[in-house]
């Protein structure tokens, strides 16, 4: 089966805490992206799922004294809770302890084993005792020293398993030369062909003896060693969409055809997960393991989220912002809009809940909601809810919202076409910014007093609904409830399988009669 659907994913997000904002942004922007594509009548897979490996689980599950498992379903329930409270609508789920993704995982590891890409070697260096990991150059502090943060550091031996990651390295630099596009954005390949350029041809541990690391994916040919976690982790975007489902059928319940998918177009990740883990050593696994060029994925990466300050949300600094408390004050769909408008895709911005509050009321309650109450109330007050479609009446004001909105798609996907959600909301708000100034320059209540004027009129309330109806559609991504009610008021649904392209204007038909208006976003107290 020939590929036929965009695949998206995110970055699994480690389950040793609870979700925060920056989780829930980027969860938050492949919904919306996956949205949207289905409006322009795509076939959509969305990825995302949980890490469920690693020291970190391990540890903070020791500390709670209960099984590592146990503990990572415990957090993994907080990630899908939160996932829901936000809307977010995905099609397959990957957590790393599922029994498929471990057999994919050990399957490639032998694989790679058996093609001599796996070695074992012993390595002796600066061990933290604290942090349970071995220490580089990099982490002294700039006395030469390792701080006091790493606790006891000792020499130590350490035999493990390397990846030779130095064998594709010149590979790498020559595909990422070839393919300017496989980083989105251009700064960030940018950053990329920098650090290639500044790299030591190294190999990759990609184990962890158990004596120091229980909690993850047994290595096959070596039952005392476990998988890296990071090396697993990675794996997810294949064997969760797939990949070897007939040679290893362990549990594949579910899945979706792998040649259907692959490559992905976006993964989604943070600018902290690209060098090197999803730049270096991603592609160079799935060369490794014979993905041809053609078959690389794409990534897209995003900036952070910091606290109001713009300081680094973290929590030991206890700034972290939960997103449920800003659900429960704007409504899952005002904190979808505020995440999705106050944030250039690539950028770094600053969570301020006076900027939400703002967002809400002004763009939210005001530009939208007002809109539509008065989109739908006039009609209401001067035609008993009933629309005249072709009124014989035309105007530069008339054709300025026409041209408007039947361009709209167009500038949207423009925008989309570079996942800058906040652009493509630009354009949307600066259309419903000329309705209102269309409302205020037309003055319908002072047509309504004129006879004379009875056909301009009809022709000004069609306009208004009718460009409601197209805004319902374009807001659908980032607001789909809000979508929902807008054409329930309105009294039009777009049926099933309407997409961009069945856009046009003057779906609503004449006679159509308009529903009821309540308001879209009540009033914050
Ligand atoms: N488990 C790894 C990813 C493995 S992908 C094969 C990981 N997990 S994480 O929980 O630390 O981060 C998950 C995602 O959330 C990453 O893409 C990361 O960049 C993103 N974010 C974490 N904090 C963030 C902000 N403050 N702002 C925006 N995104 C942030 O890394």
């Amino acid at each position: 089966m020939p590929k036929d659907t965009f695949y998206i994913t995110t970055a699994i997000d480690y389950t040793n805490s609870a979700p925060h904002i920056g989780h829930a942004y980027e969860k938050l922007l492949a919904d919306v992206i996956a949205r949207y594509q289905r409006s322009c009548g795509k076939e959509v897979y969305y990825l995302t799922g949980v890490d469920q490996h690693g020291q970190k689980v391990q540890q903070s599950a020791e500390r709670e004294q209960i099984p590592a498992q146990e503990f990572a379903d415990r957090n993994t329930a907080k990630f899908i809770e939160m996932w829901q409270l936000l809307g977010l609508q995905y099609d397959g789920w990957a957590a790393t302890t599922h029994p498929q993704h471990k057999a994919v995982v050990q399957a490639i590891l032998q694989k790679l084993y058996d093609a001599g890409q796996i070695y074992k070697a012993t390595h002796t260096g600066y061990y933290s005792v604290r942090q349970e990991q071995f220490l580089t150059d990099k982490e002294r502090n700039e006395e030469g020293e390792f701080g006091p943060e790493w606790g006891e550091v000792e020499e130590r031996e350490e035999e493990n398993y390397y990846f030779k990651l130095s064998d594709h390295i010149e590979w790498l630099k020559a595909f990422v030369h070839a393919h300017p596009h496989f980083v989105y954005p251009a700064f960030r390949a940018k950053e990329l062909v920098n650090a290639l350029e500044r790299a030591d041809a190294i190999d990759l541990c990609i184990t962890r003896p158990k004596s120091r690391l229980e909690w993850g994916i047994e290595i096959p040919f070596d039952t005392d060693y476990v998988t890296f976690v990071w090396f697993d982790a990675l794996i997810n975007y294949i064997s969760f969409a797939g990949y070897l489902k007939d040679e290893v059928a362990v549990d594949t319940a579910g899945l979706p055809d792998f040649e259907a998918l692959w490559p992905a177009d976006v993964h989604l990740i943070g600018k902290d997960i690209m060098v090197p883990a999803h730049a270096v050593y991603w592609p160079i696994m799935l060369h490794a393991i014979g993905f041809p060029d053609e078959a690389m994925p794409k990534l897209v990466v995003h900036g952070f989220w910091n606290d109001k300050r713009g300081e680094k949300l973290s929590k030991s600094e206890g700034n972290v912002i939960d997103p449920a408390t800003r659900v429960e004050r704007f409504g899952r769909e005002g904190l979808r809009y505020y995440l999705m408008s106050a944030i250039a895709t690539g950028r770094d911005a600053d969570f301020n809940d006076e900027r939400i509050e703002d967002a809400y009321s002004q763009d939210l309650a005001k530009n939208l909601g007002n809109l539509l109450n008065r989109s739908l109330n006039m009609p209401k007050r001067y035609r008993e809810r009933v629309l005249t479609k072709d009124a014989d009446y035309d105007d530069d004001l008339n054709r300025e919202i026409r041209e408007t909105f039947t361009t709209l798609p167009e500038r949207v996907a423009e925008k989309m076409a570079n996942y800058q959600v906040n652009l493509a909301l630009e354009v949307i708000w600066s259309a419903l910014t000329l309705c209102n100034q269309y409302v205020d320059k037309t003055a319908p209540w002072a047509l309504a007093k004129d006879e004379n004027e009875a056909v301009r009129l009809d022709s000004v309330l069609y306009h208004l609904a009718e460009a409601m109806v197209h805004a319902a559609f374009h807001i659908a991504p980032v607001m789909p409830e809000t979508s929902q009610r807008m054409q329930d008021q309105l009294n039009y649904h777009f049926p099933e399988g309407f997409t961009v392209a069945d856009l046009k204007w003057g779906l609503l038909p004449d006679g159509h009669q308009l529903g009821e208006g309540t308001p879209l976003f009540p009033r914050l107290t």
